[in-house]
């Protein structure tokens, strides 16, 4: 299985160094954009830089290339999630704004009717927030907000973490234990 994973400048930008944790883990091979803001929330949350995070990842595109495989539909990938997705993003794919890799590649996966899984952090959510995310909806993507739940029992953030990690897996189809599911 191969998979897109984007890093956009939302807050939480640890869900997606956890995504990218965990694909290396299962084997599942990534092609990883890391937006400009993203590098700074990077920096900001997780003292971390654009070179760590490529050490995760099976191979990397600047969001500025958009010569890259990943730019075009003939290319062959299972999906694309952009963990954390900020707002500005959301705004960019809902109206067909492929301005970027991260908003090329997204736009390309719709058209390709493939699995694109955007996880947006914001809150409280305004009116465009919410018509944006339900076109997207619409035209095929799955939201999955960055929202943890608590009745697994979360002792630890890494917990919470591993939660929103798992449920973005579980829409590829793929198995993991990163949390305790319901009735097991
Ligand atoms: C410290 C900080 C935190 C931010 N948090 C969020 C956030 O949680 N959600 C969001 O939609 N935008 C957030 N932003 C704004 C985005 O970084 C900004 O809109 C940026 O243009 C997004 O660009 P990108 O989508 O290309 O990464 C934040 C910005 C900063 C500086």
């Amino acid at each position: 299985m191969r998979i897109i994973v984007a890093i956009t400048g939302s807050s939480g930008v640890v869900y997606g160094v956890r995504l990218l944790e965990e694909c290396k883990k299962l084997g599942i091979q990534t092609e990883l954009i890391i937006s400009k803001a993203a590098e700074t929330l990077l920096k900001l949350e997780l003292g971390k830089s654009a070179a760590d995070l490529k050490k995760l990842a099976t191979k990397s595109h600047s969001p500025d290339d958009m010569m890259a495989t990943i730019a075009s539909g003939s290319y062959k990938v299972d999906g694309m999630a952009v963990v954390p997705c900020s707002m500005k993003t959301i705004g960019a794919i809902a109206n067909g704004i492929a301005d970027n890799l991260i908003t090329r590649a997204a736009d390309v996966t719709l058209k390709q009717e493939r699995r694109l899984v955007l996880v947006p952090r914001e809150t409280p959510l305004n009116a465009i927030h919410l018509e944006n995310m339900l076109k997207l909806k619409r035209a095929g993507a799955v939201i999955l907000p960055a929202m943890p739940a608590f009745y697994h029992g979360p002792k630890e953030i890494s917990d919470m973490i591993d939660f929103v990690v798992g449920r973005i897996l579980e829409m590829f189809g793929v198995e993991h234990k990163l949390y305790r599911k319901w009735g097991e």
